[in-house]
């Protein structure tokens, strides 16, 4: 695309890791109404994304996709003014196959018919996934295919591939027009995947996306896949609350994007918080787009491990996360100078959790719950410092 629709990571709301097949016209509008009120389209949260299971069996005469009667009665177009009409964009789905992930009717043949399609509906964000028959033809063809229609129309649509990462997709997303690339299979509500339950853990997803650091920036986003802060499904043991800070914490350290992906028009306080944190937030759309890289990993002897991460940000500052993956409370200490900053005789460490500022001589250090994460956005020099030796310590977070 010849201008970027994502200068920083898109935010938004997706139906999948909540409600699955299970939505309608309703859900969708219910969701719009809900970012609208609970603070979060303030926070940034802009796009109410369908995601599978929003079509019809069949085609229609004219080989146009037609969403379903029963679930969808009044059509995506209404829906996309209403939406449109509570200042927020919408988001559908479709796969680069014969079929999409549950056995609709997939894109493969009728890109340019599905992109004028979507385009008339005034649907503003398309979910590209994998599914289906392929027909021999490579990732980059059927992906290039889709971008080519996307462009032909007249309307600007992000174009968020979701390959799983797969073919490496990193290296040939963007130059398919490619906005968002998923990096990893799909993500469960689990700390860790679990041989009994399908599905990646955020630890699993955070190791598969942590090398691919360089391929992201203004315009170009690794997908580490939606979030499921929040998300309760009877069939899988959810996040923690220190769990769920630590998966947006990190999501917003590795600059992904921010789609919720739990019932939002009934979350906890605590859920709410997460998602509407301004300061990680900052921390996931700072200009700079950078992506976070470990700079520390420390094996503990539990064999568990705690490491240490850094994202440079525009103002110079440094974002940094300690995380603690072992299962006990542990002391994760690294220094200004290790994550980059230029000698001070004073660093300020604001904690991004309950917005304290703590004064340094260098050494940042936190007392970190079992799986949580510290989060500080470090910045040089406090004039007006009393204590620049205090520890920064975090405060019991479970
Ligand atoms: C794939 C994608 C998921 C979701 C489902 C829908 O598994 O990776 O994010 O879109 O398809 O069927």
């Amino acid at each position: 695309a010849d201008k970027t629709l994502v200068e920083s990571p898109p935010m938004g709301w997706n139906s999948w890791n909540t409600f699955y097949c299970d939505i309608d016209e309703e859900l969708i509008k219910d969701a719009a109404d809900a970012m609208a009120e609970s603070g979060m389209k303030e926070a940034g949260y802009e796009y109410v994304c369908i995601d599978d299971c929003w079509m019809a069996p069949e085609r229609d005469a004219n080989g146009k996709l037609q969403p379903d009667p029963e679930t969808f009665p009044n059509g995506i177009s209404a829906l996309a003014d209403y939406v449109h009409d509570k200042g927020l964009k919408l988001g559908i789905y479709e796969s680069a196959g014969t079929t999409t992930c549950q056995g609709l009717p997939g894109s493969l043949g009728y890109e340019e018919t599905d992109a004028q399609t979507f385009a008339d509906w005034g649907v503003d964000f398309l979910k590209y996934d994998n599914c289906g028959d392929h027909y021999g033809l490579s990732a980059v063809e059927r992906y290039t295919r889709m971008h080519n229609a996307l462009e032909a129309v007249d309307r600007d649509i992000i174009f968020s591939i979701c390959e799983w990462g797969d073919n490496d997709p990193w290296m040939w997303a963007p130059e398919v027009g490619g906005d968002l690339w998923r990096t990893t299979g799909d993500i469960k509500p689990l700390w860790r995947a679990q041989e009994d339950l399908w599905g990646n853990g955020i630890i699993d997803i955070i190791d598969q996306n942590e090398p691919l650091a360089e391929y992201a920036g203004p315009g170009r986003w690794n997908d580490p896949d939606m979030l499921v802060v929040g998300v309760d499904l009877p069939e899988y043991p959810n996040l923690t609350e220190a769990e769920d800070r630590t998966h947006f914490g990190m999501w917003a350290m590795m600059a992904a994007p921010l789609m919720a992906g739990n019932d939002i028009r009934n979350m906890s306080d605590e859920t709410r918080d997460i998602l509407t944190n301004d300061e990680v937030i900052a921390i996931d759309q700072d200009p700079a787009g950078n992506q976070a890289t470990r700079i520390q990993h420390i094996r503990g002897e539990d064999g568990l491990s705690r490491s240490v991460w850094a994202k440079t940000l525009a103002n110079g500052d440094r974002a940094v996360g300690l995380l603690n993956r072992s299962d006990r409370r542990t002391t994760v200490t690294t220094s200004a100078q290790a994550v980059g900053l230029e000698a001070a005789s004073c660093y300020v460490a604001r904690d991004l959790w309950n917005g304290t500022d703590w004064q340094t001589a260098g050494l940042i250090s936190a007392s970190v719950p079992s799986h949580g994460l510290a989060l500080f956005r470090v910045s040089s020099g406090n004039p007006d410092g009393t204590n620049p030796f205090a520890t920064v310590s975090l405060g019991d977070t479970e």
